[in-house]
């Protein structure tokens, strides 16, 4: 399968199918017994441990189902987090403060930690980590999945915007057709394999 540059995909198919593996193996978070992956035109299975932490940090961005913050840090800092991963610079929250008020977070709950806010807010926090580092693909997990209708939708909106309006790669995985609906194309996998 292809996915180009700037789609919005969503990759749907019954439990245990594989799309989480699937996603996984997108990000480099999983490797593959067989077959290639190649992101930006370079195949993935040729590179150093230390390319592979580059390309997720520099190209790929993550939204999980659970939000998968710290739940020590506040919500700037967990923001802040991979962008002194990237940078070294400890000292200036420039960017993630930029990242909180792209999600629409208000200043007022940037110091709250993750317990302290909504499942949305969560969820907001976590793609404002995701974009933290500026990356071309986005890679998301049920990125609705735990959140009412009303904040799902938001969230679904932001990521249309993130892919129309900013040109980002956005590869979604999701049981539900109508959140589905908000991508350009969608991908169905059954048992492992990729139909169609
Ligand atoms: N770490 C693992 N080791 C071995 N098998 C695994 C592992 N993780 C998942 N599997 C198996 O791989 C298959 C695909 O799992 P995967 O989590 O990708 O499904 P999924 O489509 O995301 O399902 P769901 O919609 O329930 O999240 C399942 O049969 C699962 O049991
Ligand atoms: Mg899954």
């Amino acid at each position: 399968m292809e996915i180009h540059p700037g789609e919005f995909i969503a990759i749907m198919g019954p439990s245990g199918s594989g799309k989480s593996t699937l996603l996984n193996l997108m990000g480099c978070l999983d490797v593959p017994n067989e077959g290639e992956i190649w992101i930006d035109g370079n195949s993935t299975g040729t590179m150093t441990d230390n390319q592979l932490t580059d390309l997720r940090l520099n190209t790929l961005g993550f939204v999980f189902q659970y939000f998968n913050l710290f739940p020590l840090f506040n919500a700037l800092n967990n923001v802040h987090y991979p962008y002194v991963t990237r940078t070294g610079r400890v000292h200036d929250t420039t960017r993630a403060e930029e990242a909180l008020t792209d999600v629409g977070l208000p200043d007022n709950f940037w110091h709250h930690r993750p317990n302290q806010l909504s499942g949305g807010q969560q969820q907001r926090v976590a793609i404002a980590r995701a974009l933290v580092n500026d990356p071309a693909i986005i890679l998301c997990d049920e990125p609705t999945g735990n959140l009412d209708t009303k904040t799902g939708t938001a969230i679904l909106e932001l990521l249309s915007a993130l892919s129309t309006r900013e040109g980002r790669t956005i590869v979604m995985v999701t049981h539900d057709l109508k959140t589905a609906g908000y991508a350009d194309r969608i991908i169905r996998i059954v048992d492992g394999k990729v139909e169609g």
